[in-house]
């Protein structure tokens, strides 16, 4: 059952799973470049780093700077999956994401099949006191130092209204199980549906 809060700490990280992360993301001058944008008509001036996906792209072309990127977010996402509560989970998806400052995301529920089977998890890697995230009746502001669960199934925005980027380092998991059901008994078509454009590229 997934949790049907908006959001939850799920633990306290060691600083040092994220400093190589901070520094990596901070050597990015210009999150503003075409490298970093990002299609969907609703997240358009949302920012970011993709992670080739377990399941697709597995050969996708990354500058010098987002391969660093990545690779820095390796031991964090180690530990993570290590994470005794996420035993037999699998990574289906993630992103090291940006807000430059003033963007307000539009609002949506993440709407792929797999949002609706995967737990969503949010690191911050750094972040100003003026970054929320916000769903209807509800404003949250993430602190660096802890890993997060948030619910991505209902509408939800963030916003940015300080003077400095706000990074997140943003994981999907799924049970093994459901991703078996999912390929096995629902047919469904992974690779296919992660990376078509579909609905969510039309949405807003
Ligand atoms: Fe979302």
């Amino acid at each position: 059952m997934l949790f049907d809060k908006n959001h939850r700490i799920i633990s306290p990280i060691d600083p040092a799973l994220v400093e190589p992360i901070t520094v990596a993301c901070k050597a990015v001058d210009n999150w503003s470049t075409e490298e970093y944008a990002r299609y969907e008509k609703v997240l358009a001036d949302g920012k970011l780093v993709e992670f080739p996906f377990p399941i697709a792209k597995p050969n996708k072309e990354y500058t010098a700077e987002q391969s660093a990127i990545l690779k820095s977010s390796r031991p964090l996402l180690e530990w993570i999956m290590s994470l005794p509560q996420y035993k037999g989970y699998k990574w289906i998806r993630g992103e090291v994401a940006t807000l430059i400052p003033g963007v307000t995301l539009g609002w949506h529920k993440d709407p792929c099949w797999f949002h609706d089977n995967c737990v969503r998890l949010h690191v911050p890697i750094y972040t100003n006191e003026h970054c929320v995230q916000l769903w209807e009746g509800e404003e949250y502001h993430m602190e660096l130092g802890n890993l997060y669960e948030l619910n991505n199934r209902v509408m939800h925005s963030a916003t940015n209204k300080g003077s400095t980027p706000r990074t997140h380092l943003i994981l999907d998991i799924m049970s093994e199980e459901k991703w078996l059901h999912a390929r096995m008994v629902d047919k469904v078509n992974p690779i296919a549906l992660v990376d078509g454009p579909g609905d969510y590229y039309k949405a807003g």
